[in-house]
């Protein structure tokens, strides 16, 4: 008789999961403002309806695995409204009108009504390799690439004014993590409470507002100018993967100058983030670059980062080992134990990012931690992340002292179990 191994049943139950939860949240259309057809994966249905950027670049890696034609679907609907500028908006709202109602709750910056004035995480680089890499390779490499490197463009020139290698953000939701405790004494907010950050969103977006939103007059405000770990941690990683992508293609030139500007994103993250004391990197806040010292999970993110230092490597695990930081009974939590902001899992009026554990957060610590000689510790966590749900289905978050899903049901980026678990396939 031959025996079934468990792991590989357990991938064969996650792809079929997969594939209903990504045909449930599949939106596509005809969109008349822009006279363009779209196909993409909304991070939620009752949720969050519309099309984001980073979320997108997930879904697209996921998707990946089970249909490749969706899978670049999911990057060239996304791509389809870049600015002329570089700018690809966070958010697209392809079909706003049938969900007006949602929107009231929403605090983002418009360009138009169907595109919004504010950059995400850049991982666009790593959802097109992981797209080519399954799908057609050099061809959609070529046919996309121009904008993928006008994007990273952009973020150079209009996001690094102080030519550090850091890129800042200028409003708190533009790092994807809209209420982490990490910024409430910049913010002026408490943390416990909705109406005060709406009210720290108005201190912030007014005034942009009334400089028209031109990014140097932003920047001149000093209002909130964040150069963050996990920005430019996944900023430093994709433009090394654009290098690796531009060689693909024969673009030699354009490859070295993506590989050099990625090293120094590195350098600068290191001379500059990294404190030797705590072991920890912080943000740079303000012109004047003041660190942000709260113990969140964006503090150990560098060790994505292949090059990254062993010493320092070694230091960020031992967080991840220790029961008083980020070693809870189901990891990662989004906050260290340590801080007194932390809270394990919902709060009351939907504030995240404050210590549930984050599915995204998983992928990339537990990719990190094979980077740097750890798979036993990356396997135990995938084991709880699938655990977690298989128990509870893909939430948007989960409750990190006892694993049960908590925000938005039937999350889309939840799914990226799936990139770990295949990934765990090929290894075996
Ligand atoms: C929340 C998250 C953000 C995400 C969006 C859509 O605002 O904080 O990271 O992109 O929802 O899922």
């Amino acid at each position: 008789m031959s025996e079934v191994n468990p792991e590989t049943t357990r991938l064969e139950t996650m792809r079929a999961a997969v594939r209903t939860l990504f045909d449930l949240n599949r939106q596509r259309g005809h969109a008349a403002w822009c006279d363009r057809d779209y196909d993409f994966v909304c991070p939620s249905m009752t949720t969050y309806p519309f099309q984001w950027f980073w979320d997108s670049c997930f879904h697209a890696i996921i998707l990946s695995h089970l249909d490749p034609v969706r899978a670049e679907s999911e990057i060239t609907s996304l791509l389809a409204n870049q600015w002329p500028d570089g700018l690809v908006s966070h958010a697209i709202f392809w079909r706003r009108e049938a969900y007006e109602d949602r929107l009231a709750d929403y605090s983002i910056a418009y360009r138009t009504p169907y595109l919004s004035d504010c950059m995400q995480p850049p991982l666009l680089a790593e959802a097109v390799a992981a797209v080519a890499a399954r799908g057609r390779g050099g061809a959609f490499l070529r046919e996309v690439l121009p904008a993928v490197r006008r994007y990273f463009d952009w973020l150079r020139d209009v996001r690094d004014p102080d030519h550090d290698g850091l890129i800042a953000v200028l409003q708190a939701d533009e790092t994807g993590l809209d209420e982490s405790p990490k910024f409430d004494e910049y913010l002026g907010v408490s943390g416990d409470d909705r109406p005060d950050y709406d009210a720290a969103w108005h201190r912030v977006a007014d005034p942009y507002a009334e400089v028209g939103r031109d990014p140097a007059r932003m920047l001149a405000l000093d209002r909130f100018i964040d150069e963050d770990v996990m920005v430019n941690t996944i900023y430093a990683e994709n433009q090394r993967v654009l290098g690796d992508l531009l060689e693909q293609v024969g673009d030699i030139a354009a490859a070295a100058d993506f590989r050099a500007r990625a090293s120094r994103t590195r350098d600068a993250l290191v001379e500059k983030c990294w404190d030797p004391e705590a072991g920890l990197f912080w943000d740079l806040a303000g012109l004047a670059e003041r660190p942000l010292r709260t113990s969140t999970f964006t503090s150990l993110l560098p060790l994505l980062l292949p090059d990254l230092p062993a010493p320092i490597a070694t230091r960020l695990i031992a967080q991840l080992e220790d029961p008083g930081a980020y070693a809870t009974l189901w990891p990662i939590p989004s906050c260290s134990r340590s801080e007194p902001a932390f809270r394990p899992g919902a709060i009351g009026e939907h504030l995240l990012w404050r210590g549930a554990t984050w599915i995204n957060v998983n992928w990339f610590l537990c990719r990190g931690l094979r980077r740097h000689g750890r798979p036993d510790l990356a396997r135990r966590i995938e084991d709880s992340t699938a655990t977690m749900i298989e128990r509870e289905g893909f939430r948007e978050y989960y409750d990190t002292l006892t694993g049960e899903g908590r925000g938005a049901p039937a999350f889309g980026w939840s799914a990226l179990i799936l990139d770990l678990l295949e990934a765990r396939a090929l290894e075996a």
